[in-house]
């Protein structure tokens, strides 16, 4: 985050001619790259006092993936990566450096589990899903005495653990005597969005007037789309159900550059903000993504990560406004490993998508059936 206002207007504001001050807390400098070192660590360590040898996982983008590979090698853990195929194939070197920290990652889905065969049995080509990844590594840790799951995302702890971010950003913003009006985040699972805004959710319920704002894909419209239901959190049905918005854990994705912005589902936490209107949700496509992206590297020097440039498109239409607030986006991570997509969008090979009404209308009449 700029220590000097002044000094911060004089980049993106001054490419936007907004009187608008905008700040980004910068989560990208962790060796993982992302806001996902807050929880990986924790919960490596945790499972480390509990004499667990061994954590399984999925990851989208990589990023998740990474940042648990980081933390098993610094607390002596194994680690297993199902990564999502269409990931493995576009980001090959996200799963490098998980190798370079010492864990196992297949392309997801595999031969390995009931759940990933099942999958292939029907689509020998499927691109994978992180609803198929988690059911693969939650299978994986289910079958075997010395190994647990872990989640990235989504669950309340994780959720908790995030909230560093939002501690940290109030602390910098009383260092510049400033006040939030506008809290921006992308959200995939919600976690680093609700890392930021939580801390300052009572400050709404007692009536200031802030404003927070989650941004997803057209392609994966969870918020903006989805319904507000009890579903599993992974395509073969093994997790135990949860009351969020969701596209139905039969949804299968489009191979988007925003990888970890591509589950079903949406934090608890973050669904009931929303449900109650205390959060605000928008999505964008790829190309006008991409194109913030862009104005953002080349005014303020930082490649973001496909999925933070959404959190950047907002923050920008936000500071078009032209009022007078004090604009916060959470820089969840960097795009060092993205510069393919960086690629195909220089090149013009990018193509917007928007999932249609009818696949979710389809997808969610498979939503589990509840008594009562
Ligand atoms: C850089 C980055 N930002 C955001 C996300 C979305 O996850 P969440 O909504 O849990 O923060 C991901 C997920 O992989 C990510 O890699």
């Amino acid at each position: 985050m700029a220590a000097d206002p002044a000094a911060a207007r004089d980049k993106l504001e001054k490419a936007l001619k907004t009187r608008s001050r905008i700040y980004f807390k910068n989560e990208s400098l962790s060796p993982a790259g992302s806001h996902k070192l807050n929880t990986a660590i924790a919960q490596a360590y945790y499972n480390k006092l509990e004499g667990v040898k061994r954590l399984c996982t999925e990851t989208g983008a990589g990023q998740w993936g990474s940042a648990l590979s980081f933390a098993c090698n610094l607390l002596g853990l194994k680690c297993t990566v199902y990564m999502v195929k269409a990931s493995y194939n576009q980001k090959p070197y996200r799963k490098s450096l998980m190798h370079v920290w010492g864990a196992d990652v297949y392309p997801s889905p595999t031969n390995m589990t009931n759940s990933g065969r099942a999958i292939l049995a029907k689509d020998p080509d499927c691109n994978g899903s992180l609803g198929i990844a988690i059911s693969e590594a939650v299978e994986d840790a289910a079958t075997h005495d010395d190994a647990k799951y872990t989640l990235g995302s989504v669950l309340n702890h994780v959720l908790l653990h995030q909230t560093v971010i939002g501690q940290e950003v109030q602390k910098q913003l009383k260092m510049i005597g400033e006040k939030p009006d506008v809290l921006i985040g992308c959200v995939g699972g919600g976690s680093n969005f609700a890392g930021l805004c939580l801390p300052f959710v009572h400050e709404k319920m007692k009536g200031r007037d802030i404003r927070m704002i989650a941004v997803e894909p057209t392609a994966c419209p969870t918020m903006t789309k989805g319904e507000y239901a009890y579903d599993f959190g992974d395509t073969a049905m093994l997790t135990p159900l949860v009351k969020m918005y969701t596209l139905g854990h039969t949804f299968m994705p489009t191979a988007i550059h925003a990888g970890g912005l591509r589950y079903h589902g949406m934090a608890p936490i973050v669904s009931a903000l929303a449900k109650a209107g205390l959060i605000e949700s928008r999505a964008y496509s790829q190309n006008p993504v991409f194109e913030a992206a862009l104005l953002f590297a080349r005014t303020e020097g930082f490649l973001p990560a496909p999925e933070t440039a959404h959190a950047i498109l907002a923050a920008i239409e936000e500071a078009r406004k032209n009022e007078d607030k004090c604009i916060i986006f959470n820089y969840s991570g960097h795009g060092h490993f993205d510069l393919g997509a960086y690629d195909a969008y220089l090149e013009g090979k990018l193509e917007d998508y928007e999932h249609p009404e009818e696949k979710i209308a389809e997808a969610l009449t498979h939503l589990p059936k509840l008594a009562g």
